[in-house]
Formats: structure tokens, C-alpha cells, sequence
């Protein structure tokens, strides 16, 4: 049984000047989960968010909240970040030099684990952990900005990511993530090449049909796609 899709609310699209209230009106969209990216100004050029502001987050939602690292070298931020509320801690292969220490860091935590992958990086980097996670963040635009347009040339990275961790867990308890570029036109693909969780940020909180009206066309879309 593959799990229901799940829509994922990337804060970094949200009105910052309006946080508390962006949050509540994603959970009323009926979305299932919010991300929360940290960017380190290393792994990727920009700057975003750390705990403290987490924790703002986290008083404010009543959904689980998946912590996307894009960090050079994360190990030392992610005690702080699962105390301040991640609820999922998802670290970057391209961006740790052990990942199975630093997974052993995330189990530690009591957050479960997730490794993500850049537009370029094989999904046979990941074999070696595939089975004591069970997320796979498939990056579906270069990490470090919002807005960006989808990148076809991921899906069959997807459909590949999809089979790898069937493979790994025959119970078949997992998720297939994807993040950037992910909107009503591009969310269908998406789920025919096998992902399980839709990350969008400006799709959601930057549509101008308002951000209900973008949950809803979402899973519209989710609903007349034809899963492979
Ligand atoms: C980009 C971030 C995404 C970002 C996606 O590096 O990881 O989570 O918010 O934004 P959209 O959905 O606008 O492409
Ligand atoms: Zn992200």
C-alpha cells in the first residue's frame, strides 16, 4: 500500500511578517505538514532560518514540521534544531561527510531521519542508507531559492528513488518527497513517477487565487492523476 499523498507547506514562501498567521491558514487549507528550510550561506548561497525561529513556528502549528538542512557539515545544528520542533530532520548526502553518523545524530534526537538529493546526484548515493530511512527528498530544482521552475529531468530520478526504497523495506513505509517547482501544473508528473509528499512553497503561499484556493487545486490535481 502506497501512503496517501501528502502536501507539504514550504514556509519559505510565507509572508515572515506574518508567520503565525500564514500557519494558520495552511492548516485550514488542509495541508498535512509544514517545511521549514535552513539555508547555512555555504552548502547554498543564501541565508534563512534557525531554532529560534522554529520554536516561533512550532507554537504556532499543530502539524508535524520537516526540517530541510541545506547545510555544510549539519551535525552540530540538529540537536538544537529537533528541540526547537522538528519533527523530521532532513540532511543533504552532498553535504555530509558520514551519513550514517549523522543519521545515528538525527535517531538520537528522537526526529526521524530523511536524506535529500540535488537535481544532479544519483539516487545510488543513497543505497548504502536506504534502509534506516524512510524519506527520500528528491530536489526537483537546484536547492537555495524558491520560485524556481521544476525541472523535468528529475522524474525518472523519482520512479528510481520509489523502487530503491521498495526494495529496502518490504513493509513498504515510505515517503517520496519532492521539493521545488512543485504547483497544479507540475504536482501531476510528480505523482505518476512515484512521489508520496508534494513540498511547495510559492505554489501554495504565493499563489494569487489565495493560498486555500492553491491547496485545493493541488489536490485536485493529485486526485486526477493516475499514480504508476
Ligand atoms: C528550495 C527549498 C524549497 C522551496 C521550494 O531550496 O528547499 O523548499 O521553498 O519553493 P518553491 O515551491 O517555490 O519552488
Ligand atoms: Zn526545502
Amino acid at each position: 500500500m502506497v501512503p496517501a499523498p501528502k502536501i507539504s507547506a514550504s514556509l519559505l514562501s510565507a509572508d515572515f511578517g506574518y508567520l503565525a498567521d500564514s500557519i494558520g491558514a495552511a492548516e485550514e487549507a488542509g495541508v498535512d505538514e509544514f517545511h521549514f528550510d535552513v539555508m547555512d550561506g555555504h552548502f547554498v548561497p543564501n541565508l534563512t532560518f534557525g531554532p529560534p525561529i522554529l520554536e516561533a513556528v512550532k507554537r504556532h502549528a499543530t502539524l508535524p514540521i520537516d526540517v530541510h538542512m541545506m547545510d555544510r557539515s549539519p551535525e552540530h545544528l540538529i540537536q538544537p534544531l529537533a528541540e526547537a520542533g522538528g519533527d523530521i530532520i532532513t540532511v543533504h548526502i552532498e553535504g555530509v561527510a558520514d551519513v550514517d553518523q549523522t543519521i545515528d545524530v538525527i535517531l538520537e534526537t528522537g526526529a526521524a531521519p530523511a536524506v535529500a538529493i540535488r537535481p544532479r546526484t544519483p539516487v545510488s548515493s543513497l543505497w548504502s542508507v536506504a534502509d534506516r530511512i524512510r524519506r527520500v527528498l528528491v530536489m526537483t530544482v537546484e536547492p537555495g531559492l524558491g520560485g524556481q521552475d521544476f525541472l523535468p529531468d528529475t522524474l525518472p530520478k523519482i520512479s528510481e528513488a520509489l523502487s530503491m526504497m521498495r526494495t529496502a523495506h518490504p513493509d513498504n513505509r515510505i515517503e517520496i518527497a519532492v521539493d521545488g517547482g512543485i504547483k497544479s501544473q507540475t504536482i501531476g508528473p510528480t505523482l505518476e513517477a512515484g512521489a508520496t509528499t508534494f513540498i511547495s512553497g510559492s505554489g501554495i503561499f504565493s499563489n494569487p487565487d489565495g493560498i486555500e484556493a492553491a491547496v485545493q487545486q493541488l489536490r485536485e490535481r493529485l486526485a486526477s492523476a493516475n499514480r504508476g
